[in-house]
């Protein structure tokens, strides 16, 4: 019988990630220097990317999760739900929203508008994966780990209907 991890393709090895990540926090850890950034995690798909991007953080620094659902299988929902809010106060911080995955955009605008309603100083994204084919959207990214091509990815934190996410690399995944 074909197991669901027959329909993988290797799309960025544990090194290569683990490499662009490295680079990412060193980058963002000069641009934050003295700026005391709180790093606001999206569940669920970003947990591993958020552990790993923190841990190449060299500055002070704090977290938060905050908690949304958009997709169901490969689809987009076209709706965003609010399953957890962040619990720090994060008026006058400088917010840095940690997402595995710009595919529409429709989570990050969503989120990104959510939490400028609490008056922080400032928003920037940092998001692993970005599909540039795909997401509409009129503000910039502002770190980006990856740009791909429009295929579903599976992996280093991402599911299919919440499976292959404790892979340790990243991958396409071809069903049907
Ligand atoms: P967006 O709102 O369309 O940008 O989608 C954002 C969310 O959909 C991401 O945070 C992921 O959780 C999920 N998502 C989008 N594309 C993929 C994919 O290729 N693999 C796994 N999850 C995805």
């Amino acid at each position: 019988m074909k197991k669901i991890t027959d329909n993988l393709a290797l799309l960025y090895s544990a090194v290569e990630l683990r490499q662009r990540v490295e680079e990412l926090g060193s980058i963002i850890s000069k641009k934050y220097e003295n700026k005391d950034p709180i790093f606001i995690d999206v569940l669920n798909g970003s947990f591993i990317f958020m552990a790993d991007l923190l841990r190449s953080i060299s500055i002070e620094c704090e977290m938060d999760f905050i908690k949304v659902r958009s997709y169901s299988g490969q689809k987009s929902s076209g709706t965003i739900q609010l399953l957890k809010d962040v619990s720090a106060d994060v008026k006058d911080r400088n917010i840095i929203l940690v997402e595995d995955i710009v595919d529409t955009g429709l989570t990050i605008k969503f989120l990104r508008k959510r939490l400028f309603g609490s008056s922080p100083k400032s928003i920037a994204v940092a998001t692993l994966l970005y599909k540039p084919s795909v997401a509409k959207i009129d503000f910039d990214i502002d770190y980006i780990g990856f740009e791909i091509p429009q295929e579903y990815v599976v992996g280093y934190g991402l599911d299919y209907e919440q499976k292959l996410r404790h892979l340790d690399s990243l991958y396409c995944i071809k069903v049907n």
